[in-house]
């Protein structure tokens, strides 16, 4: 018997790029009602406009009915910081997309553990971070991770790995941490599907597939700009028109977030202890100054911030 998602409710932590994108597929593909949290109502408000956007532009160019983006976007509810993450409770699936912290999410796996139902699918689109351990922070100090209470919480825990432009980009990377159940793969896959993406399936090591291989190809074209192998615009002309890939490195780098880049590489770099995924000190400058690429305007290129998309 093929088991469905079972998703009517979903929630959907962080309105950044990548939580307002989940929001927007599973509203209008998967037409699953999305309960999008935030801590800061200047993030929701943005990201509620992003997507007004997004679905007017969709509606404009004939690739979605308008009675489909209205059904779609209200199904779409803001959950702000007063009510907490116990404002998910009635969730069937939360999706976390906050920064790549381990102990936020530690402390926002605990805390809907505690709140959501015992059925409910707690993912994580984490790029880098291990699902074993997030999923270790749903069970309380005084439970044995043995325990059929213990197993059964972080048997819930899975990784669910979206890429940016969320609404573009055809995968999703399926991440079982060692505790993860059957049902629990089997269920985030088929959300997945429903959401329109097709998946891969990683095991949980650090950066997973997607990040093991990109951020060492990332890192290594910073490094030629560093030691003046060749311009920025020639780094990334050679990827583009040499290779066919939609993005230069350096440019990839500035979408994907500097300081994303660099959190994702210590990841690899600290968890395999191979030097091959040192960052590069540039990339490092670069963060403590504060450029963060094309979310505040100044990384490897400049950009304009008023435009949302
Ligand atoms: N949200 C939604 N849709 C977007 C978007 C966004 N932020 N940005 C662009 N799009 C849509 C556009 O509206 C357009 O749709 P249309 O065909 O209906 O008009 C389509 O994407 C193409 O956009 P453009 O014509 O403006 O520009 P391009 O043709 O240059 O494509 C791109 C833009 C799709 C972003 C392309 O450059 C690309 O594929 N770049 C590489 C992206 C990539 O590698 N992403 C993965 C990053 S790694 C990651 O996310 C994992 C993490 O763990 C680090």
């Amino acid at each position: 018997m093929s088991i469905t998602h079972g998703i009517k409710r979903l929630g959907v932590l962080g309105a950044g790029q990548m939580g307002l994108g989940i929001a927007y597929v599973a509203a209008l593909r998967a037409k699953v009602n999305v309960q999008l949290y935030d801590v800061s109502p200047e993030q929701l408000d943005k990201g509620l406009k992003f997507m007004d956007k997004l679905l007017a532009k969709d509606v404009s160019k004939g690739k979605i009915a308008e009675l489909d983006a209205k059904e779609a976007r209200e199904r779409v509810t803001a959950v702000g910081k007063d009510k907490g993450v116990a404002g998910l409770r009635d969730v069937d699936m939360a999706v976390e997309a906050v920064s790549e912290k381990l102990s936020l999410k530690q402390k926002i796996f605990g805390e809907l553990a505690a709140e959501l139902r015992p059925d409910a699918i707690l993912a994580s689109n984490t790029s880098s971070i291990s699902i074993t351990k997030i999923a270790a922070s749903t069970v309380p100090q005084n439970v044995s991770a043995a325990s059929e209470q213990g197993k059964a919480n972080a048997g819930r825990v899975v990784g669910l790995h979206f890429f940016n432009p969320v609404p573009v980009m055809k995968l999703v990377e399926l991440i079982p941490g060692l505790q993860t159940t059957e049902e629990t793969l089997t269920r985030a896959r088929a959300f997945a599907v429903a959401c329109g993406k097709d998946v891969s399936t990683s095991q949980d090591v650090p950066g997973f597939v997607s990040n093991a291989l990109l951020m060492p190809f990332i890192n290594e074209a910073i490094m030629c700009l560093e030691k003046g192998t060749a311009t920025r615009d020639d780094i990334d002309k050679t990827l583009r028109l040499g290779m066919n890939h939609p993005m230069g490195p350096l440019q990839l780098a500035d979408f994907i977030g500097l300081d994303t880049c660099l959190a994702i590489q210590q990841t690899l770099y600290h968890g395999t202890g191979d030097s091959k995924y040192r960052p590069s000190i540039l990339l490092e400058r670069m963060v403590d100054a504060q450029w963060y690429g094309k979310k505040n305007g100044k990384g490897f290129y400049e950009y304009d911030t008023t435009s949302n998309s």
